[in-house]
């Protein structure tokens, strides 16, 4: 587990800025006036700073510039960071700003001096995101993490307004460990433990083996997993904080703990990109992490399918038919087309149980929303206009990038299937429509329901504003928002 940098809130002294040790920054806006901590960094470094702002190189300057001075004159601290941002910042430039300011200073220890500056702790979360680091398999020692200080006017208060954020960001470090976690770690038994191990933060969990799984008649899902020695599970976690006559909000994600193609084995250059198809399921953890740390207002259920697909003389082959606990059959043209098998039976079951008012699912699920999307937009597929409308809402106002993309009763037509009631893919064309199709005959009628594809955001190969190469934990704050904006009580 890699651990969050820790954040610490305390009362703004323009006095401890000399004395402080590792980096301090000063917030500067663009205009170059300066604050009290500005003046005083100012006085310290005998007009360093003054020098600074009317340089040419500060006319240039936008807003999450951060421009360091090394071992300044005056302080004992071994940089001084200038930060550009506006006196009001929106969420996007503060959040941005703190980023690049941990991207800088790479887990070492900051002091910011921040006094009552707008949308801080914005800026803490922004810092925290960025400052991950999945340095756990690296036997060099690295060194020990830093904490970041925020100076500010009103330190108790600050600090109640970025507590439930700090809550999103180990949700989110959840979800980035899970799925950067390798297959021979993250087995199908270990991630079920991770997630047993929540039960500590009051969520209510249960694994489901695959004896269960087998009684329930999960045959689409059990045959996908049936070729690896790692057991096949489905984890339920609960989230009660709602009313208890609420209906639940479910979650359901692909857990593929690693993907090979089975028989229809995948080409070798890439593979190991598939330790991260569980990233659905990983996103499903870290937003109930998030949920249960933050005591969210609301009842959430999240539903994950855990299971790796590998070819052996077990495995399930092309040509297989199988029946899914819903009761339709489905034809498996190609193992490879895994993650709608694995997620047809969770979400079946999630309704069946649950009677969610509403099923959002998540899954790593196809290449060609990747061709379609890039690494920029998951794509979003849905039933309901009202429902999905919120979800955009929440994921802009986060700036995780979704997409909609549409659904139609000619993409179904292409999973016509010549001796089962459906095949699992349907040709090249539209292969996340269609993925998305095969997963809507699994959803009932009365359902809202929205399918996220995030095989192009989960991981990604160049950093992003808010995570190193690698997962980016993509979703985690777009749930939390929708939750709270859209299920959460307000009364007492
Ligand atoms: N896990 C893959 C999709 C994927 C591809 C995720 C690249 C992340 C990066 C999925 O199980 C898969 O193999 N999909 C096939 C479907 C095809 C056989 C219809 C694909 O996209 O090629
Ligand atoms: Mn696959
Ligand atoms: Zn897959």
């Amino acid at each position: 587990m890699s651990s969050l940098m820790p954040v610490r809130f305390t009362p703004f002294d323009l006095d401890a800025m000399a004395q402080a040790e590792g980096r301090v920054a000063i917030l500067i806006p663009a205009d170059g006036k300066m604050s009290p901590a500005a003046r005083r960094a100012n006085r310290l470094t005998k007009g360093g700073i003054a020098r600074l702002v009317e340089s040419e190189r500060f006319s240039k300057v936008k807003s999450g510039d951060v421009i360091s001075l090394a071992w300044p004159a005056g302080m004992e601290a071994e940089a001084l960071d200038i930060l550009v941002l506006p006196r009001r910042p929106n969420f996007d430039e503060a959040r941005k700003a703190g980023a690049n300011l941990a991207k800088l200073s790479a887990g070492k220890s900051v002091l910011v001096m921040a006094a009552n500056h707008a949308r801080i702790e914005e800026l803490a979360l922004g810092m925290v995101l960025r400052a991950y680091d999945f340095d756990v398999h690296k036997t060099k020692e690295s060194d020990p993490l830093g904490e970041i200080v925020i100076g500010h006017s009103k330190p108790e208060e600050a600090e109640a307004t970025f507590a439930p954020l700090y809550a999103v960001a180990d949700g989110v470090r959840m979800t980035r460990d899970l799925t950067n976690e390798p297959a021979n770690v993250l087995t199908t038994t270990e991630f079920a433990d991770r997630l047993v191990e929540m039960e500590s933060l009051g969520l209510k969990v249960e694994v489901l083996e695959e004896d269960k799984l087998a009684e329930l008649g999960m045959r689409t899902l059990l045959s996908v997993g049936q070729g690896s020695v790692s057991p096949s599970k489905v984890v339920v976690m609960q989230w009660d904080g709602g009313d208890k006559d609420d209906a639940p909000l479910a979650l359901v994600g692909k857990g593929v703990v690693f993907d090979t193609g089975g028989i229809s084995l995948k080409p070798a250059g890439g593979m190991e990109d598939m330790t991260m198809d569980m990233g659905g399921a990983g996103v499903v953890a870290g937003t109930m992490r998030a949920l249960a740390k933050r005591k969210a207002k609301a009842n959430v259920v999240g539903l994950v399918g855990l299971v790796e697909n590998m070819p052996s003389g077990n495995a399930s082959r092309p040509g297989d038919v199988v029946k899914s606990m819903k009761g339709d059959t489905v034809e498996i043209i190609n193992t490879d087309a895994e993650g709608r098998l694995v997620l047809c039976d969770v979400m079946w079951y999630a309704q069946d149980r649950f009677q969610p008012v509403g099923m959002i699912d998540l899954a790593t699920l196809t290449g060609a929303v990747i061709i379609g999307l890039g690494h920029e937009n998951a794509g979003v597929f849905s039933n309901n206009d009202t429902f999905c409308d919120a979800f955009l809402k929440s994921a802009k106002a986060e700036d995780e990038g979704a997409w909609r993309l549409p659904l139609g009763e000619g993409y179904d037509k292409q999973l016509k299937s010549r001796i089962a009631d459906m095949k699992n893919v349907g040709g090249r064309p539209a292969g996340s429509i269609t993925a998305a199709q095969f997963l809507q005959r699994f959803v009932k009628e009365e359902t809202p329901w929205i399918h996220l594809d995030i095989a192009g955001v989960a991981s990604v190969s160049s950093e992003t504003a808010y995570a190193p190469k690698g997962a980016t934990g993509w979703g985690v704050r777009a749930l939390s928002r929708f939750v709270q904006d859209n299920f959460e009580t307000t009364g007492e």
